[in-house]
């Protein structure tokens, strides 16, 4: 089962509660929540007041992916905005092990992120710890831009990771994912998908989240005839 999780970095922003009530009836598993601070990347979204509002009235999971250094007071301030979800990057912690942990005392789910220019060797001591690893295919910052090829690869390492490590972890992708890439990524072994151009940018969710969907699935189904 694959998940898709739009992110609402390319919505309307005057509009977020609409946006996210549509993607929901349009089949959302997750709503993806990108926190930037104009510091570990170059460009300021949204803080936890934004978060509490949206878990007021969304339905589904809140996935906050926090692209924010130092990070450890935004786990606790989103957590208790009301994140389901908090995702924190690998090259944003100087103590990994000890933001992670507090991830998991939050009692929030725990996800580790790792940029495109990041050896998926961090992972190596902390997999055990987390409930998802995302795997940035595009440079974190902005929404619209192309998924790096070499992902691919990437994604294939860290689902061989995650399965040699005989824990149940999700593997997220996160950057680009669009209808006619969706498959290769499940293929590789992604199951949750972050869109967000890809889904905002239609006028039809439903039609976008259910071609995405029925794409990645197409892409998994090749994964398990191998
Ligand atoms: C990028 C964000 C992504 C972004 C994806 O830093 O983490 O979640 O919104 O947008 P698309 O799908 O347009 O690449
Ligand atoms: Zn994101």
């Amino acid at each position: 089962m694959i998940k898709i999780a739009p992110s609402i970095l390319s919505a309307d922003f005057a509009r977020l509660g609409e946006e996210i009530a549509a993607v929901e009836a349009a089949g959302a598993d997750l709503i993806h929540v990108d926190v930037m601070d104009g510091h570990f990347v170059p460009n300021l979204t949204l803080g936890p007041p934004v978060v509490a509002a949206l878990r007021k009235v969304a339905r589904q999971p809140l996935d906050v992916h926090v692209m924010a250094a130092p990070i450890d007071d935004w786990v606790v301030a989103f957590a208790k905005a009301g994140a389901a979800i908090i995702t924190v990057h690998a090259e944003a912690s100087l103590h990994l092990h000890r933001t992670l942990h507090l991830v998991r005392e939050s009692g929030c789910r725990v996800g580790v992120a790792v940029n495109p220019a990041t050896s998926l060797t961090v992972l190596d001591e902390v997999l055990p710890m987390v409930d998802m690893v995302l795997i940035m295919s595009v440079n974190p910052g902005f929404g619209g831009q192309s998924f790096i090829e070499a992902s691919l690869d990437k994604i294939r390492r860290a689902r061989a990771m995650i399965d040699a490590s005989g824990h149940a972890i999700d593997l997220q992708v996160d950057g680009g994912i669009k209808a006619d890439n969706i498959a290769a990524a499940a293929e590789a072994g992604a199951d949750v998908f972050v869109a967000g151009s890809a889904v905002f940018g239609e006028k039809d969710y439903a039609a976008i989240i259910g071609r995405l969907r029925a794409e990645g699935e197409t892409g998994q189904a090749r994964r398990g005839g191998r």
